[in-house]
């Protein structure tokens, strides 16, 4: 399997941690076709830590948890498969998962054997417990073979949070997403943190493997695993405009059942799903001298420009673009005509310099440019 564009789904974790079971993922994969999240292109459930038996069985084999699946994995798998959904699991290179549940350490072929004959799609691959005489690199590329000759496509989604250089060994192992950050909680302060971490990282991200910034708190509010303060709609706006334009994996971790109106208009905004799913697949970079703005230029599909000002600070912020700053000079005579993706609003044709009016803390906007022909 070869993945152009980066993952989409849900995951278990953000909200439930432990707490998962067979009804609750049956509800959610009838939520994600219900309210419109597949459609919107979030293809995968992913099933987070704690859903295994604390022992393997007699041969080796890891044994869903029969309290919480009790007609096992294959059943769930089926369920999802069924409305239209991709289904995936997770394990861990260690001995044991961070929760403490079996390991994939030593039982890689079997795990992957396993995974394959349930119909699992997706693969969340942990790093707690590991061995610390073994390196990374060869514990992520032993489950890497071990999927790739289970006979199944299985995504390969490494969680090594970045630690021990991921990004110079990552691309080797077969994984086509890898989390560049350590775990988020659902703060502004994690999100502002976690996507300054991903400036130096920028450079190895790219088609086939993706740097996953972790899952979303879109919609979070406060409430579930990693919920602390909970943040506005306006920060779950800059942090899911953050996550679509740097091309990380989008994986919702709100409860789906029961997201408000403003959580579903901003996960499902197909204007800006698009940027993160543009078949360009074009590293974005950071385009300004002003240190108070985040200004992120991505080139798409087609010749668009797409432009992000994203105001991190707790100030009010004035910030330009010099269109200079991405390679349009003067000479070459041409405007560009921008819309801003939230509001859908054709701000106008500019050229040589964009300045935005007064954006208030937290808050972000994300334009989308054709080049035109200047008057
Ligand atoms: C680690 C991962 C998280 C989650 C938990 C589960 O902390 O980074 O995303 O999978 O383990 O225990």
């Amino acid at each position: 399997m070869i993945k152009h564009t980066p993952p989409m789904g849900w995951n278990s974790w953000n909200t439930y941690g432990p707490n998962i079971n067979e009804k609750l993922i049956k509800e959610t994969a009838d939520a994600m076709v219900d309210t419109g999240l597949l459609a919107a292109g979030y293809e995968y459930l992913v099933i987070d830590d704690c859903w295994s038996e604390r022992q393997r069985d007699e041969n080796g084999r890891i044994v869903p948890s029969k309290e919480k699946f009790p007609n096992g994995m294959k059943a769930v798998a089926d369920y999802v498969h069924s409305k239209g959904l991709k289904f995936g699991m997770y394990s861990c290179a260690g001995n044991y998962t961070c929760a403490v549940y079996p390991g994939s350490f030593e039982f890689e072929f079997i795990d992957a054997a396993t995974f394959a004959e349930w119909g699992v799609d997706y693969l969340k691959y942990d790093y707690c417990f590991r061995p610390y005489w073994q390196k990374g690199h060869i514990l992520y590329k032993r489950m890497g073979h071990a999927l790739a000759n289970c006979g199944r496509d299985i995504l390969f989604s490494a969680c090594s949070w970045g630690v021990d250089e991921t990004h110079k060994w990552i691309k080797e192992t077969g994984a086509h997403m890898w989390r560049s950050t350590g775990d988020i909680v659902d703060t502004w302060k994690s999100i502002k943190e976690l996507a300054l971490k991903q400036v130096e990282l920028q450079p190895y991200n790219g088609q086939g493997c993706f740097n996953d910034m972790d899952m979303l708190v879109v919609g979070m509010y406060g409430k579930g695993n990693v919920a602390l303060d909970g943040c506005t709609d306006e920060e779950y706006r800059t942090h899911f405009s953050l996550w679509a334009f740097l091309n990380s994996p989008l994986m919702i971790g709100c409860d789906v059942r029961n997201m408000s109106d403003a959580t579903k208009e901003i996960l499902t905004n197909r204007d800006i799903i698009a940027l993160n799913q543009d078949p360009a697949g074009r590293q974005p970079y950071l385009a300004d001298n002003n240190t108070n703005i985040m200004t992120w230029v991505k080139s798409l599909e087609g010749g668009d420009i797409a432009i992000g000002f994203f105001n991190l600070t707790d100030n009010n912020q004035c910030p330009w673009i010099p269109f200079d700053n991405f390679g349009i000079n003067r000479s070459a005579n041409k405007a560009l005509q921008l819309t801003n993706l939230w509001t859908g609003e054709d701000i106008g044709v500019y050229k040589d310099i964009y300045r935005a009016p007064v954006m208030l803390p937290h808050t972000c906007m994300v334009l989308r440019g054709k080049l035109v022909d200047a008057k």
